[in-house]
């Protein structure tokens, strides 16, 4: 009896250590995770934003949810850029949610005539060697993007080459390249729709990235 409750309360005390443990590195990791999306976004953003503006970038940022554009319940952020009070782009963080592997978040800069600046890929957990070719240190697939608006190119062409459209699929893995086109193409109806909005909505200090 006695030797039966010293190994269940060894045993006890082994899953305590084990559990305690678990906790502490999920713990770590997101906040490792968190902390390099961070550092990725501070990194992109400048190069998404014309290099002559004269507002304070990180500061001027608010964060919404529009789930007709932006779907799942994302918070989409949006840092604005102004030149002597004006418009000049602006920068928006959102998710592609029909990735292979679920979502791949994305910044695309958007100057305030509506082209893009350029769209950088912060995280996704799609397949090496098949999806992640939307990184730009796999392939320059993702500098594509450069220039184009809702009229560059017309509707039907934001799709992938053998669909008819103007964008390169990856071979083996087309459902990764659509996702981000799509994605991309209704951050760029939505600005179209909302853009007096997005850069008068007031400033939040949701998140402050400078920390
Ligand atoms: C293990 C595994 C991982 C895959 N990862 C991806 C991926 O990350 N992105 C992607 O688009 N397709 C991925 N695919 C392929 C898709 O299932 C699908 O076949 C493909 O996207 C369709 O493109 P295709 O018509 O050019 O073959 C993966 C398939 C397997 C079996």
């Amino acid at each position: 009896m006695k030797l039966m409750l010293r190994s269940a309360a060894a045993l006890g005390l082994v899953a305590i250590i084990g559990t305690s443990l678990l906790t502490g590195v999920h713990f770590v990791t997101a906040g490792r995770i968190v902390e390099q999306e961070k550092r990725v976004i501070l990194q992109q953003l400048g190069q998404l934003v014309p290099d002559r503006y004269d507002n304070q970038l990180l500061d001027d940022r608010f964060t919404f949810t529009n789930e007709r554009y932006f779907p799942n319940g994302q918070p989409v952020t949006a840092w604005r850029a102004r030149q002597g009070a004006q418009p000049a782009a602006l920068i928006l963080k959102f998710n592609a949610t029909r990735g292979y592997n679920g979502d791949i978040t994305l910044l695309a800069g958007i100057n305030a005539s509506g082209s893009l600046r350029g769209v950088r890929v912060i995280s996704h957990k799609e397949t090496p060697g098949l999806g992640d070719a939307i990184e730009l240190e796999k392939s320059d697939w993702i500098l594509g993007f450069t220039g184009r608006s809702l009229k560059n190119p017309s509707s039907e062409k934001w799709a992938v080459r053998r669909e008819g459209g103007e964008f390169d699929q990856f071979t083996g893995a087309t459902i990764t390249p659509k996702a981000v086109i799509d994605a991309v193409r209704m951050a760029l109806e939505y600005f179209e729709t909302n853009r007096e909005f997005l850069f008068n909505a007031p400033a939040d200090d949701g998140g402050n990235l400078k920390s």
